[in-house]
């Protein structure tokens, strides 16, 4: 059987053309602040690519960069007058903070309206009343690429392994606001082989290299990878590769259409990023938001 493998770069790429439309309809151009505080070298990636992208879609971006060494209430100062900032329409700061940061309290910091990962108290109880509101970046992300995939998802069953506050809860009320029956598996879930085999969508986020095997994928179901993992080489001593949650080579050939690692679930993340500064921007100026992001 031809494997489905669903293109996480094009879909992503599709739903970036879409905010650059809706950027070049709007009276003037949105602002995205990033604060990256350390150097952490896979977040300078992660910001770098996030400030590409923002300003290859036409929108502004400002990069607020703090050392390692800077104190937690230098952070949330930066937050606070972004928050004061009229022209800022999105704030993120990148994650991980610094050891011995808390994170929670400087997320804490930011103005709901302007919180484009969705990680605020506010947007989490947005999202858990069915208000509106901006939602989080990679589990949109998911729920866009099983959409591509499948098109209407009511009814379907989503079994999400994991249950972080990042990814498997809010997953969890995505897919159920899309009309599906949603299950969340976990580390104390008893026989997670035989409940994942239930899924018409599995949506693995746990970060353990490969756990997913083929025989716990049904026959024919959508499988959205969210693992990211970096493991050794099999056959280049001393090289990485990325691989994720799913055993990708052998559960491909039992399921319908899955997500690579990398080109999946990954590229997505940016892309919904930007969805949601457009969308912050329209709520908090008044606009009408867009259509054409009605994903
Ligand atoms: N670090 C890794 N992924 C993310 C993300 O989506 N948002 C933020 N703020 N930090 C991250």
């Amino acid at each position: 059987m031809s494997v489905e493998i669903i293109d996480g770069k094009a879909v992503a790429t599709s739903v970036r053309d879409d905010v650059t439309k809706a950027v070049s309809g709007l009276p003037s151009q949105p602002t995205l602040a990033v604060v990256l505080v350390g150097d952490d070298p896979a977040s300078h990636v992660y910001v770098r690519n996030k400030i590409k992208f923002t300003e290859e879609t036409g929108m502004r971006s400002l990069e607020h960069r703090l050392s390692a060494d800077v104190s937690q209430e230098d952070v949330v100062k930066t937050v606070r007058a972004l928050n004061a900032d009229d022209e800022v329409d999105g704030i993120l700061v990148q994650l991980p903070l610094p050891s011995g940061m808390d994170s929670d309290a400087v997320i804490a910091e930011i103005d709901p309206a302007k919180d484009v990962d969705g990680l605020t108290e506010a947007s989490a109880g947005r999202l858990v009343l069915g208000q509106p509101g901006l939602r989080p970046c990679t589990p949109t992300g998911c729920v866009i690429l099983a959409k591509s995939a499948l098109g209407d998802l009511t009814g379907k069953h989503c079994v999400i392994i994991g249950r972080s506050i990042l990814v498997g809860k809010p997953a969890a009320l995505l897919f159920l606001e899309q009309n599906c029956t949603v299950t969340i598996a976990h580390s104390r879930t008893k026989d997670i082989a035989a409940v994942c085999r239930e899924a018409d969508i599995l949506v693995p986020a746990v970060g353990r290299p490969e756990m997913v095997k083929a025989d716990w994928v049904k026959p024919g179901a959508c499988v959205v990878d969210v693992g990211i993992n970096r493991v050794p080489h099999p056959k280049k001593p001393g090289k990485s590769r990325l691989v994720g949650d799913v055993d990708f080579k052998a559960a491909s050939e039992v399921s319908g259409p899955i997500t690579p690692v990398p080109g999946g679930v990954g590229p997505m993340t940016i892309a919904c990023l930007l969805r949601n500064t457009v969308l912050a921007a329209c709520d908090r100026r008044g606009w009408d938001r867009p259509d054409i992001l009605s994903v």
